[in-house]
């Protein structure tokens, strides 16, 4: 132990630092790439060399220094998020060097981790580890339980969903399906409207982009009203759609990433007396409040998988160097799925 604890030490990581806080899309001038020599590690710690990097719109948020669910990564800092990689040492009792685990870690070659704060990545037939950053991870879980623990569904009613091509709006869709809901979402562009429909089998797709009335067309593909609101975006998308809100609508306040790059503070909703007017409930929803129920989880998506229910698309990118230009598809509606970096595997 002591012998890999020592190599450790002459390891050099490649690591992304948080220089300044990005004002807009984050640049190479604010993230930089620097190497470090691998810390010494303590009892009770494990270094992992990270397979897999999870690139989220989350991460945008923690750049900034506003208050959020997390503290803000701290200026000369590795840029934080969930990795999937392996043990590579080991000074805690629970993992051993080639074990596969998960955690949140950062944008690195390697981690250093809490061994109490990562999980073991447990591979069936036919998964893939970086399945656990994926549907396996917060992309397939944030749907399941927002939707069904938050949202309730019933059989027969309407479920919206904005950013819905995208890696967790794509789920959301389709679950809904599942549960026997209509289900309409939003996206950027007609390509991602019609694979919405035509192959994940949404009832119905809007362009926001380009509908020049967004309430009508939202209007227009919920007659019956929206009875759930899956809002992944905030801003203007979620103002057209509290005009449309059926009697005890539900809204699960999911994210809001038309705001993430905003230098200015974000004015509105302006329609929030909707709430009011249609005895609805808008709910703040986080992922990690179910962190208990994931094995249940886990086991629900790749039983929907394996059956074909449920399809998923990953967009995986190589290289630590590309992680930035990565990140930033997501904020100009260009990636394809769920975005990963791989490093070596
Ligand atoms: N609450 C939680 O626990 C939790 C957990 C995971 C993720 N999330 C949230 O879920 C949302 C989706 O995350 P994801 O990882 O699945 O990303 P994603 O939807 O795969 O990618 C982001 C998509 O957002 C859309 N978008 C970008 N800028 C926009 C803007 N200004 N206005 C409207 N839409 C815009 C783009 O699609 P278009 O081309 O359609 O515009 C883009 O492809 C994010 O808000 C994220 O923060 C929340």
């Amino acid at each position: 132990l002591k012998e890999k604890a020592s190599m450790a030490e002459s390891m050099i990581n490649r690591r992304l630092i948080l220089q300044r806080r990005p004002k807009g899309l984050a640049t190479w001038e604010e993230v930089v790439l620097r190497d470090e020599p691998v810390a010494q590690l303590q009892d009770g710690q494990v270094l992992i060399r990270n397979h897999y990097l999870s690139i989220d719109p989350a991460i945008r948020d923690w750049m900034s220094d506003r208050p959020s669910y997390l503290p803000p990564i701290p200026l000369g800092s590795v840029v934080r998020s969930t990795t999937v990689g392996e043990i590579s040492a080991s000074r805690h009792p629970n993992f051993v060097p080639g074990e596969l685990v998960v955690g949140l870690n950062g944008w690195e070659d390697y981690s250093i981790a809490e061994g109490d704060q990562v999980g073991k990545v447990r591979l069936e037939p036919g998964d893939a580890e970086q399945y656990y950053l994926s549907i396996f991870g917060a992309v397939g879980l944030t749907p399941y339980f927002g939707l069904l623990a938050v949202g309730k569904p019933l059989p027969g009613e309407t479920v919206l969903v904005s950013a819905a091509a995208g890696a967790v709006g794509s789920l959301v869709g389709q679950i809904a399906k599942i549960k026997g809901c209509r289900a309409v979402g939003l996206a950027g562009t007609d390509e991602k409207c019609r694979w919405i429909v035509e192959e994940l089998g949404f009832d119905a797709a809007i362009n926001y982009r380009t509908s020049p009335d967004l309430v009508a067309a939202i209007g227009d593909a919920c007659p019956n009203g929206v009875d759930i609101y899956f809002d992944n975006v905030g801003g203007a998308v979620l103002d057209a759609t509290l005009l449309n809100l059926a009697k005890d609508a539900r809204i699960v306040f999911c994210g809001a990433i038309s705001t993430y790059n905003s230098e200015t503070p974000v004015p509105g909703p302006y329609n929030l007396w909707q709430i009011l007017a249609r005895s609805a409930t808008l709910e703040g929803y986080l992922v990690s409040d179910y962190l208990d129920r994931f094995p249940e989880g886990i086991e629900q998506m790749r039983k929907w998988v394996s059956s074909g229910q449920i399809h998923f698309k990953e967009q995986i990118i190589d290289g630590l160097e590309n992680t930035l230009d990565a990140f930033n598809l997501l904020f100009e509606g260009r990636n394809e799925g769920k975005l990963l970096i791989r490093l070596a595997v």
